[in-house]
């Protein structure tokens, strides 16, 4: 049957990822972001998909806006079976580099917005007597970052928040509450991130994709987990983290600046904190290699060049084989070029 499904967060990465995956299943979406522009973006690539769309321009930090949009569902299509939440926004920097009005948009946003889609759907999925909702935290609910400050804070926040409210769902039939953690994944928000550290970020290998934690967040809507991890290093991360605290204290800040930020020189920023960017929005954040660009570049080679290989093949044997070898050759640059294709 098909659900109503609302998600904040849908112009980019892994709330657009999933609202892409949703449609494909014949869910009617409720899509809300700060910028209308995507939004519209995004409603035009599910309505493909053959989806029922409704997009709601909602700044998740507004007083009542979660509200209106929880409204907005009901009134267009009389309910609402699923809410995921994935708006928010990082800052990078020392903690007392990052201007305190940066630092509350922060946590106002990933935890306390959150809160308040948590309140909102949990409401409705009690009256209702029944629904599934879905919050998106991170490793970094379990780790911690420096030059993160408060995106972690914010996300040990959701993690207490979420068991919490578990406990209490214990005593509603019906209703579900899901914590998707992913590690590194492909998306914008790095290059979206405020910045106060004078270089820009990136996500640590090895990154995941959003369409990967996108099938999570769906796939607990089928079969509800209370917490599900995405990324192969979070166990790793944990461990360390909690059973040699010392030396992860040792190695986090060294392998932060190596592995977490790119080379790439930024002046101090406030990125989309207070308002969004939509042209930096998109599914993927450029980060992994195009995969299926790559397909498409090495079956091109290998198409034009099998073509001269076989004009050839009037020509001596040899001459031939050279040529297929050198586009052999010219193939397997073509596919390392693609992978080394990284910022910084
Ligand atoms: N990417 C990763 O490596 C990673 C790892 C672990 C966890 N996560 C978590 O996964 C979730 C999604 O992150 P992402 O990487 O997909 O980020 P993203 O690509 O930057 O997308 C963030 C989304 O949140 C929306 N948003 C931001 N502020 C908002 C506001 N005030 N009101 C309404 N919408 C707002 C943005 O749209 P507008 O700007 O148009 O409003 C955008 O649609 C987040 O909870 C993040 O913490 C990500």
């Amino acid at each position: 049957m098909s659900r109503v499904v609302v998600i904040a967060g849908a112009t980019s990465g892994i709330g657009r990822a999933a609202a892409r995956e949703f449609a494909g299943r014949g869910d009617r979406l409720v899509l809300a972001a700060r910028s209308p522009e995507t939004l519209a973006e995004v409603r035009r690539e599910c309505r493909d998909a053959g989806a029922e769309v409704r997009d709601v321009p909602t700044d998740v930090t507004e007083p009542g806006a979660l509200d209106a949009l929880a409204a907005t569902a009901l009134a267009e299509f009389g309910r609402i079976d699923v809410w995921v939440h994935t708006a928010a926004v990082m800052a990078y920097g020392r903690f007392e580099d990052v201007p305190a009005e940066v630092f509350d948009q922060v946590v106002r946003t990933d935890l306390l917005a959150a809160a308040g889609a948590a309140r909102v759907a949990l409401r409705h999925f009690k009256q209702a007597g029944g629904g599934t909702l879905i919050l998106t935290g991170s490793v970094l609910g379990h780790v911690t970052a420096p030059y993160m400050s408060g995106y972690v804070a914010s996300k040990w926040g959701l993690q207490g928040l979420t068991r919490a409210l578990q406990q209490e769902a214990r005593e509603l039939p019906g209703v579900n509450i899901c914590l998707v953690n992913p590690g590194s994944v492909d998306t914008p928000v790095y290059q979206q991130a405020a910045n106060y550290l004078g270089r820009v970020g990136r996500p640590p290998l090895p990154i995941t994709s959003a369409e990967r934690v996108a099938r999570a967040i769906a796939h607990c809507v089928d079969r509800p987990r209370r917490e599900v991890s995405v990324g192969r290093a979070n166990v790793v991360m944990r461990v360390g983290f909690t059973v040699l605290p010392g030396v992860y204290d040792v190695l986090v800040g060294p392998l932060m600046r190596l592995a977490g930020l790119s080379h790439r020189p930024v002046e101090p920023h406030d990125g989309v904190v207070f308002t969004p960017n939509p042209a930096g929005e998109a599914v993927s954040g450029g980060w992994l290699p195009d995969l299926s660009g790559l397909a498409r570049s090495v079956g091109g080679f290998a198409a034009s060049r099998g073509g001269r290989a076989a004009r050839s093949l009037g020509g001596s044997a040899l001459a031939g084989g050279t040529r297929a070898a050198k586009a052999v050759g010219d193939s397997a640059t073509a596919v390392s070029a693609a992978l080394l294709r990284r910022d910084g």
